[in-house]
């Protein structure tokens, strides 16, 4: 079973992705780490993310095993993901390791949750449930301005917002993997839904599937 949760920065893929995971006993990949550990190795270098052939290079180097630096999480790896995100030689180079963790989830477990930009849509087009996590971008910019202080970092909520828009429109207007829902994608508008409701909304759309039913709309 393979799960596909895509979505904008701050819709609160992530937070879905995991607790669905953690319900069903399947493994989880946050394939944005993918990309923030290799933008974050790009610029450790000395290069610019946007040069092709050191992020190319950085992704055949990446050991998609260890992704715990804290680091990833900050906003200038954020920034740097989505500049070597939008290089096709980096995303092909990261392809066979996201899809062999879906179709073999490590520990043996009978299923797959996997989060990003393009899961749906090219890394798992066959998944067996895709959904689309998305919310109004003031929304999403409070929602990560609150993470940041609630983790005791600084932040400015109208730095965040121009954050979010500058990758919104990076990832949306890529010529390879757009960020756009797949079209058998079930969409979670989550503006007015905290993320219990969510996922609340998650499992009933999963329950319908595995029961056996087409995804509820
Ligand atoms: O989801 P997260 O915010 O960690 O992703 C960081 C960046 O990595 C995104 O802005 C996007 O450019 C890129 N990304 C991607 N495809 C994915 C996951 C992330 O292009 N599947």
């Amino acid at each position: 079973m393979i799960i596909a949760v895509d979505g904008p920065a701050a819709s609160g893929k992530g937070t879905l992705a995991r607790r669905i995971a953690a319900h069903l006993g399947y493994a989880h990949l946050d394939t944005g780490k993918l990309y923030r550990a290799v933008g974050l190795a790009v610029l450790r270098e000395g290069h610019d993310p946007a040069d092709a052939a050191a992020a190319e290079a950085a992704a055949r180097a990446l050991d998609p095993n260890a992704l715990d630096d804290p680091a990833l999480s900050g906003d200038v790896a954020a920034q740097a993901a989505s500049k070597v995100a939008a290089i096709e030689g980096v995303r092909q180079a990261l392809l066979a390791f996201q899809r062999h963790f879906a179709q073999h989830p490590p520990g043996g477990n009978a299923g797959a949750v996997l989060d990003g930009r393009d899961v749906g849509t090219v890394v798992c087009p066959d998944a067996d449930i895709k959904f689309f996590v998305t919310a109004s971008m003031p929304v999403r910019a409070e929602r990560r301005h609150k993470e940041l202080l609630n983790r005791g970092e600084a932040s400015i909520y109208a730095r965040v917002l121009q954050d979010l828009r500058e990758r919104d429109a990076r990832d949306s207007a890529r010529a390879v993997a757009p960020l756009k829902p797949a079209q058998d994608a079930i969409v979670l508008d989550t503006t007015r839904m905290d993320a219990d409701a969510a996922f609340a909304s998650a499992v009933r759309h999963i329950e319908a599937v595995v029961n056996g039913g087409a995804p509820e709309r």
